[in-house]
């Protein structure tokens, strides 16, 4: 077991990145990078035994294949135990979400969470307040899935500051966080979204409100101007999880924010493609991009594993 005595207070649950101050999304990186770097050593892993005795709830009521399978690992990889509940617990039907929080904080020491809304989360986390409750993907944001995509920046582009991160698409749940973690580390932020759907203007104010650096966000219609001298280029689904019957609208307004080979090639020499997955080729990207030496998806994909196990050990291990 590490030794935690000289861990720095931080938020208890992790439901937005604006639960981390920068010193704890910084901290939480470089962990991430070690224990991607321990991986190897197995069972003597320095965190390999972070959480034994523990037990660390899923819950997702949409469906999953990175995000799920990343925490399960995570969590056995660092000797905890998994309660994979099933959507049957149906949250506030069967029964009050406070209700469904309160039984679970007599059992459990987290509880990973994949829901439609953020205000969801919250109600979950302050009816428990001796629970740890992780934000495994909301309608509002995504925040799991950011700490990876800054890790994977900082593995291919060294030091963030500034850089610029260019997102073509939708102002979406993986926008905001993106944004959130950019602008907290220094990094420029240019959005390219049709009229109707950019970002809110509250994640707006608050990734201006936590950047750093001289971090600029900027918000763009046009998505050739957002991307002129980007670093990366990420994307994601035009149509997310609960939005499916607006797939028919939603297809031709996105169309001019497709990532291809011209649009990257509007973006600095060498930038990266990034997605959170799954992608659709086609729609917001092509098979070309998607498939060429740019992109780092799976790069991505990877770092969601070590990253929550840097979330696990910093919330859950190291809680006092
Ligand atoms: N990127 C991501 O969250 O993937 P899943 O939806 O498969 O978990
Ligand atoms: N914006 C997408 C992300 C999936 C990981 C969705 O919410 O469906």
């Amino acid at each position: 077991m590490r030794d935690t005595s000289a861990a720095p207070k931080i938020s208890r649950n992790f439901l937005t990145v604006l639960d981390f101050e920068p010193s704890d999304l910084e901290r939480c990186l470089a962990l991430a990078a070690q224990v991607k770097a321990d991986r190897s050593l197995g069972r003597q892993a320095p965190t390999a035994h972070a959480l034994e005795g523990r037990h660390i709830a899923m819950l997702f009521e949409k469906a999953s294949l990175r995000t799920r399978s990343t925490f399960e690992i995570a969590i056995r990889e660092l000797g905890g135990n998994v309660i994979a509940l099933q959507s049957d617990v149906a949250l506030g039907q069967r029964e009050p979400v406070a209700d469904v929080a309160r039984n679970l904080e007599r059992w459990v020491d987290g509880v990973v969470i994949r829901t439609f809304k953020q205000e969801m989360l919250e109600a979950f986390a302050a009816a428990a307040p001796r629970l740890h409750v992780i934000n495994a993907l909301s309608d509002e944001t995504h925040p799991c899935q950011a700490l990876a995509d800054m890790l994977t920046l900082t593995e291919q582009l060294g030091t963030l500051r500034g850089r610029t991160l260019a997102y073509v698409g939708d102002g979406n749940n993986v926008a905001v966080s993106l944004a959130h973690a950019a602008a907290m580390l220094g990094v420029h932020v240019h959005i390219a979204s049709p009229e109707g759907y950019q970002i809110p203007h509250s994640a707006v104010q608050q990734a201006t409100s936590v950047a750093r650096f001289g971090a600029r966000l900027r918000l763009f219609t046009d998505a050739a101007d957002a991307v002129a001298g980007a670093d990366a280029i990420y994307t994601d689904t035009w149509t997310s999880m609960g939005q499916e019957a607006e797939a028919d609208v939603r297809r031709p307004v996105f169309e001019p924010y497709q990532v291809n080979d011209a649009l990257m090639s509007l973006a600095r020499p060498g930038a990266l493609f990034m997605h959170c997955l799954p992608a659709h080729r086609g729609e917001e990207v092509t098979s070309e991009v998607f498939e060429s030496t740019a992109s780092v998806v799976f790069d991505q994909a990877e770092n969601r594993l070590h990253c929550q196990k840097a979330l696990l050990v910093m919330l859950v291990a190291e809680a006092r």
